[in-house]
């Protein structure tokens, strides 16, 4: 599903990001795009990234 319309980001594509180790909104516009142009997908996107760093917590927890 398309989050950023403006510039083609996925949900998908903000999930990878932030297993990569995207942990802000303006590191994920840097790496993106998203948000950079009319800002309409910045909450979604926001939700999206904050879900998936919230489902890696534990994962990082195990791991360290
Ligand atoms: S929909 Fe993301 S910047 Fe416009």
């Amino acid at each position: 599903m398309y989050v950023c319309i403006c510039n083609a980001v996925t949900e998908s594509a903000i999930r990878e990001a932030a297993a990569e180790g995207v942990c802000s909104m303006a590191e994920l516009e840097r790496r993106t795009g998203c948000a950079g142009s009319c800002g309409c997908c910045a909450e979604m996107a926001a939700q999206v990234l904050h879900e998936s760093l919230a489902q890696q917590a534990p994962l990082l927890a195990i791991a360290a």
